[in-house]
Parts: structure tokens; C-alpha cells; sequence
């Protein structure tokens, strides 16, 4: 059984509205307007918003929009406060320092992609705390103390849950402050008003892999898939599968759907099929972003915008999408 969501109060029920745009830049302007439009009508009621990011290329464009128009004065910079997604763990690096300041980090990610562009910056902004932890000292401490953790999936992402009270002072550092840390801050905040999201390889999200079960996945210290590690290197992340990190630090999909609205945007042809199946197939942890259909459900916003090459197969089936009460609208 699946944990019920706190979806925020004030929330109108809303079905799930899949905007189809032409291609990459169109659907940056798009979600830009959408996400825009979110933050002016939410910083009418509250002092500051909270807003989730994601790193990738999906973002990138919108991330471009939404500075302009905070640059532009139609909305204040200084009334955000952010949440990133999720951070690698195994960066190159030999202290922490070099590993938040590695050209791969999430924060670097942010600041050149994002932050670095706001003239006024946000309140604060939070990327999950995964360059703290030493990669070479979790597989250690992971190898000496077998006792202290178990392995949840039925895929090869892996989630490491750290049991409560573990004898390794390290593995209870990972568990206290970075991972239940990093929710409880979130938490303080009143939670998340609005979080965007991308999809990974088959259908996960942040780093929550597919197979990694939703139950209790607020944030997790994960063991990457094959697949996620081979998309990065075939993205030109990293120069090989040795370099590139094998875990991570994420929100899991439980904490990153208790979002009031999410975002979720895609395109081309590597998303057609992880798209797809989390509207079209059942909701299962083997995709999961399928998770955004109990969300909806439970009277969460949820709204994706993709360009016409990932909508292909959802274009292909717009009558099962109607029986569900998903709407589509071209844009
Ligand atoms: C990685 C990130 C995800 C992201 C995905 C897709 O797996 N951890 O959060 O959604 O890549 O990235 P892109 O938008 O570049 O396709």
C-alpha cells in the first residue's frame, strides 16, 4: 500500500493536461508560462514559494525563460526559496570541495544553467547533500557493516536503506543528515508548491531508478542502474563508465509528488516510451513517474508538456487517454 499523499490545501482538483508543443524551444516558452503564471498566483497568498528543480537538458530552456522574466520584474527572485532533486555521489574529486565544484555536480549544474542568471537570487536554494558523503567510504563502510543496511528493488537501481540505529557512525551520519536532513528541511519550508521534473531513461525520476519501491521513498541514497550510467556517458557527462558515479542522493517519488503542482517535461524520441507507459500502463515502481497518476488521483496538479516526437505514442492513443480523463491539448 502506497502511503496517502499530503497534497497541499488550497489545491483545486484537477485532472492531468498534457500539452503537446512543436519542439524543444516551444515547450521551454510553454512550461515557462506555466510555471511562471504558478509562482505570480502563489506569491499572491504566501510570502515565498517554494519551487523543486531538476538538472538535465530538459529544463534548460525554461530554466533560461523563467530568469528573464524574474530579471524582467514580472515576478521577485528574492521570495523563492528552491529544492533540487538529487546530487551524485563518486564524483572525481579528492575532498568535497572538488566534488560540489566539479563540472558534473548539480550545483555547478544549477548555478551555470539557472542561479547564475538571476540578478536578484533566490532566498535559498538546496541541492541534496551527496558530494558530502565519500564514495569510496560508503563502499567500505557498506562492505564492513552488512547488518546496517538492506538493498530494495526489483531492477538494478537500488535503493540502500540504512535500518535505524546502525552500528557504523558513517552509515548513521548518510542516514541522519544527509538523507533524513534533507527531508526534514524540506519539511520546515511547508513543503513544495511546485516542482519541476524530467524523465529519465526508463521512466524515473530525480534518481529514483526504476524498480525502487514507493513505499517510504522520501530520500534515498541510491545504487545507480546500468542504464542511468550509460545514458551519461553516451550524454557526454563523463568521459567513460569508470569515471562516471555509480550512486546518488535523490527525493524519492513519494516526496517529489506531495509537490501542490508538478511539472513534467520531455522530448524526443527516448521519452516516447517511458511517457507513455506512466499514462497508459498501470501504476508500478518499474516506471516510476507512473506514480503522477495515483498523485493526480489524490487531487494533486499534475502537468506534463512535451514536444510532438515524445507525445507520439499518447497522440496514438488519445481515446484510453479520455476514458482516464486525461486531457490533451496542442498547443
Ligand atoms: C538524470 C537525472 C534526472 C533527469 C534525467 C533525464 O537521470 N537524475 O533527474 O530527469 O537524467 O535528463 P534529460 O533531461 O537530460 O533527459
Amino acid at each position: 500500500m502506497i502511503e496517502q499523499l499530503n497534497t497541499k490545501e488550497g489545491e483545486a482538483l484537477m485532472p492531468i493536461t498534457i500539452f503537446v508543443t512543436r519542439d524543444f524551444e516551444h515547450m521551454s516558452e510553454v512550461a515557462a508560462d506555466i510555471v511562471k503564471k504558478n509562482i505570480i498566483r502563489i506569491l499572491l497568498k504566501k510570502k515565498e514559494i517554494v519551487l523543486g528543480l531538476a538538472t538535465g537538458n530538459s529544463p534548460t530552456g525554461l530554466y533560461k525563460h523563467l530568469a528573464k522574466a524574474a530579471n524582467g520584474g514580472e515576478f521577485d527572485s528574492g521570495r523563492i526559496r528552491s529544492f533540487n532533486l538529487d546530487e551524485y555521489v563518486g564524483l572525481p574529486g579528492e575532498n568535497i570541495q572538488q566534488r560540489v565544484m566539479h563540472p558534473e555536480s548539480y550545483c555547478y549544474f544549477m548555478i551555470q544553467e539557472f542561479f547564475g542568471f538571476l540578478r536578484k537570487k533566490f532566498i535559498e536554494t538546496s541541492v541534496p547533500y551527496g558530494t558530502l558523503i565519500d564514495q569510496k567510504q560508503l563502499i567500505k563502510e557498506l562492505k564492513a557493516y552488512p547488518e546496517d543496511w538492506e538493498e530494495l528493488s526489483r531492477d538494478a537501481g537500488r535503493s540502500i536503506v540504512i535500518k535505524a540505529k546502525p552500528a557504523s557512525k558513517y552509515l548513521a551520519w548518510i542516514k541522519t543528515t544527509i538523507l533524513d536532513g534533507y527531508a526534514r528541511k524540506i519539511r520546515r519550508t511547508g513543503g513544495i508548491d511546485l516542482q519541476i521534473i524530467g524523465v529519465g531513461g526508463r521512466g524515473h525520476v530525480g534518481f529514483h531508478e526504476s524498480g525502487i519501491p514507493f513505499k517510504n521513498s522520501k530520500v534515498l541514497l541510491v545504487k545507480l542502474d546500468d542504464n542511468t550510467v550509460v545514458n551519461a556517458v553516451a550524454d557526454g557527462h563523463f568521459p567513460s563508465e569508470k569515471e562516471a558515479p555509480r550512486h546518488a542522493v535523490s527525493m524519492g517519488a513519494e516526496l517529489v509528488y506531495q509537490a501542490g503542482t508538478v511539472v513534467l517535461l520531455a522530448n524526443g524520441e527516448r521519452k516516447v516510451r517511458p511517457v507513455a507507459e506512466s499514462l497508459l500502463g498501470e501504476v508500478t515502481s518499474d516506471v516510476p513517474i507512473s506514480y503522477g497518476q495515483l498523485y493526480a488521483k489524490r487531487g494533486g496538479n499534475l502537468v506534463y508538456v512535451l514536444d510532438k516526437i515524445a507525445a507520439g505514442e499518447l497522440l496514438a492513443c488519445k481515446d484510453v487517454l479520455k476514458k482516464k480523463k486525461i486531457e490533451i491539448k496542442a498547443v
